[in-house]
């Protein structure tokens, strides 16, 4: 049980990604559909200026096609097949993903955004994804509803750029490096959470008690292993993300 006497929250790894193909609307729906207290997704920038999401730099793994997102546009995306002879389903769009956690309506469900390539873009993904929330009304300064979103990023410029923005945005300092998360990195760009690995977490424990101590909630990935959920409870993780959210739900009610 967490240092909160509550349970850990689940976030749904790119959607239910064992269950469906990640990044799809079927991942996310069965996901919602399956009590995630939260959804992740890592999101690109493709030829014309829109954020997909999509994990890796090309389409090659997760779609029928082959090619870098940065040199494809929205509508050749939303032409492939990212889910199942079956099922089809084009790219997802972020603002898709906003508008059906938003829609969402039998509980307050978060959206974790993670940016990808930060250095090549400058800070024109960070800025995208704000115009996003903004559009939403969930990133606005006048808005009372920032919790509805999380934004992060394993460079801390990202990290840093959003908190300069959007200074009540929650963020994530992602990283695989106890040293990096456990030292003033976090501190330095006003990281609202650190977001180790469960393999770091394994290994270095502390890293919960640490972030706590600064005031800081701790988001542990990629918690799949029936064991690590039980540690990530015991330890006092706030939020797991796992590609098993149901389970995960199941498993955390009877901790
Ligand atoms: O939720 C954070 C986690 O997704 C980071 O790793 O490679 O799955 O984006 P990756
Ligand atoms: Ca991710």
């Amino acid at each position: 049980m967490s240092q909160n006497n509550r349970p850990p929250f689940v976030v749904a790894h790119r959607g239910a990604s064992a269950a469906r193909p990640e990044h799809t609307l079927a991942a996310y729906e069965l996901a919602l559909q399956e009590g995630a207290d939260g959804v992740e997704c890592d999101v690109r920038l493709t030829r014309d200026g829109h954020l997909v999401c999509v994990h890796d730099r090309t389409v090659d793994r997760t779609a029928d096609a082959t090619g870098l997102v940065s040199e494809l546009t929205l509508d050749e995306l939303r032409d492939m097949n990212f889910g199942t002879d079956e099922a089809p389903q084009g790219v997802l769009a972020l603002s898709d993903l906003i508008g059906l956690v938003l829609d969402w309506r039998t509980r307050p469900t978060k959206l974790f955004i993670e940016t990808k390539h930060p250095v090549r873009y400058g800070a024109l993904v960070e800025n995208k994804v704000l115009a996003e929330l903004q559009r939403f009304g969930i990133a606005t300064p006048a808005s009372a509803d920032h919790s509805r979103a999380v934004v992060m990023s394993f460079a801390a410029t990202a990290v840093w750029r959003i908190r300069r923005a959007a200074p009540l945005l929650p963020t994530v300092l992602l990283g695989e490096s106890s040293r990096f998360l456990g030292g003033g990195a976090a501190t330095t760009v006003g990281a609202t959470a650190v977001g180790p690995s469960v393999k770091t977490l394994r290994e270095h424990p502390e890293l919960v008690d640490k972030a706590a101590a600064a005031g800081r909630a701790t988001y542990c990935w990629t918690v799949d292993d029936p064991e690590d959920v039980t540690l990530c409870a015991d330890l006092g993780v706030s939020w797991v993300a796992t590609n098993h959210p149901g389970r995960t739900k199941a498993l955390l009610a009877g901790v």
